[in-house]
């Protein structure tokens, strides 16, 4: 038996707040429980919904040596579908009324605790993981601790770990000598080849130079972070390292995601019988959200945090030239402002076209899938993406930029050989997205029988973990040796 040890700063059912949770969800279950024992360990936060806090119980707790003074460590434990996950208790770093602030410092501070804690926190429940795998940045000073000090101690030698980039725009940076002050360690670490990066730390870059191994969420963006547009001032590093690096593409939970089982659908359906029930989801949704009732139109879903990595700039662009065509646009998600109100505005000005819902709701994503024909995610860098594969799933065709895990999991339409799950374009313009949407709306309209055989083919593709979890196993038995 194998024990490999998840540390991640966010992970479904506990806490959610983007991709990187429902992959810290839902992978650990699909690696093999008859050669591994996976568990994880992300922080208690206090914002946890009630329902989520009643299933956690007390562990233990120690103090640890940290910033100068001596911490409380608590450790309380659950579990879920036969994955047993740790939660890491302090109330000065993880009470707010969301996981994250925008205090850098603060930041770096909580998560520094967090790397440590988890370390500390590793003879007291007695698990020695053979492997430990880091997820961004909030992590990265595991390897480097363990490098530091804990691989003195006979209990910690020799643990390997491993670090994954689900999105490499977030680095963890703060003045040298402030985050050396917080983290205690020495100068030795903050010179160019370690933490340092263009003068201040890197949280992240510690954990890429000391992990045994890196891997990112898709093959693309494994390639591409290794250029200047993507790599986010790490290319060179990542350059160096390219022999220890791999792209593993994301997979989603096939038993949550299933528009045959979904509790969000009233109307469920499947390859089989989507040509007559799916519709049914767009006309109750479209009642719903108050927009024309009509069974014809090309409804086009968007489900996303409002960031500009997810390329709403260009949807910004041309947003009143597409809504002079024959179609709906339903999105959901919170954000930046300035997206929230570009899609207010569009839903005050096309009321029965438009509807914006700017808030989260797990509900209203799924009857997206269900009832959409087509969903837009025209990113600018998405180093794996997971709504497109929902979409796959559901047969709601994806319109993407070939980017990232958009590239390497939506297969462009090609109408002379009858292939393609999706729609995409190359470059990062907003007349390119447009075109390629109207494209999809001739298809949609004039050529339905081909649309159809698309969705068949979207909803026979295979993005659950299965294939992933393997590549994963592999990497781990490489690394840990047999
Ligand atoms: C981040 C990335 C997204 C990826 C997810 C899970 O949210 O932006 O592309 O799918 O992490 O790996």
């Amino acid at each position: 038996m194998k024990n490999i040890l998840f540390i991640a700063s966010e992970g479904v059912p506990f806490i959610k707040t983007g991709g990187l949770a429902d992959v810290v969800g839902s992978l650990p279950k699909c690696i093999d429980k008859e050669y591994y024992d996976v568990r994880v360990m992300i922080p208690k936060y206090s914002c946890m919904s009630d329902k989520m806090k009643e299933k956690l119980s007390y562990k233990a707790h120690f103090y640890m040596d940290f910033h100068w003074k001596d911490e409380y460590v608590g450790i309380l434990e659950s579990e879920v579908d036969g994955v047993k996950y740790y939660f890491i208790d302090n109330e000065g770093y993880f009470t707010g009324v969301k996981p994250y602030t925008d205090n850098a410092l603060f930041e770096i501070e909580k998560y520094a605790y967090f790397s440590k804690a988890c370390l500390s926190a590793l003879p007291v429940i007695g698990f020695r993981p053979d492997l430990i795998h880091c997820h961004d940045w909030q992590t990265g000073l595991v390897p480097v601790y363990l490098h530091e000090r804990f691989q003195g101690n006979e209990f910690f030698r020799g643990i390997k770990t491993v670090m994954t980039i689900h999105n490499l725009k977030f680095q963890g940076k703060w003045n040298v000598k402030d985050v050396q002050d917080i983290t205690g360690l020495p100068d030795y670490y903050f010179t160019p080849d370690k933490l340092e990066a263009y003068k201040d730390a890197n949280l992240l870059k510690g954990g890429l130079v000391f992990a045994d191994a890196i891997t990112t969420v898709s093959d693309t963006y494994a390639e591409e972070i290794k250029t200047e547009f993507y790599g986010e001032n790490l290319e060179g590093l990542l350059r160096a390292r390219s022999g220890d690096l791999r792209g593993i593409v994301n997979g989603i939970d096939y038993d949550d995601f299933n528009p045959e089982t979904d509790k969000h659908l009233e109307y469920p359906y499947n390859a089989m019988n989507y040509r007559k029930e799916k519709v049914k989801n767009k006309r109750a949704l479209q009642k719903e959200l108050g927009l024309e009732v009509n069974d014809k139109i090309m409804m086009i879903g968007i489900v996303s945090r409002l960031t500009d990595q997810k390329g709403f700039d260009l949807i910004a662009h041309v947003m009143d030239e597409l809504c002079q065509d024959a179609v709906q646009i339903v999105a959901l998600g919170t954000g930046e402002e300035r997206y929230e109100n570009m899609f207010r505005h569009f839903d005050w000005k096309y009321s029965n076209k438009v509807s914006a819902n700017i808030y989260y709701s797990d509900a209203l994503s799924h009857k997206i899938y269900g009832a959409c024909d087509a969903f837009l995610m025209p990113s600018l860098f998405e180093p794996c993406g997971l709504s497109q594969l929902m979409s796959l799933r559901y047969g709601t065709l994806p319109i993407v930029r070939e980017t990232g895990g958009l590239k390497d999991t939506v297969e462009p339409y090609n109408e002379y050989e009858s292939r393609g799950t999706g729609f995409s374009f190359v470059n990062y313009n907003a007349h390119e997205m447009m075109a390629t949407v109207r494209y999809a709306e001739r298809i949609y309209y004039d050529k339905k029988r081909e649309w159809n055989k698309m969705v068949d083919r979207a909803m026979a593709a295979d993005f659950s973990w299965h294939v992933s979890a393997t590549k994963y196993q592999e990497m781990y038995d490489w690394l840990i040796g047999y």
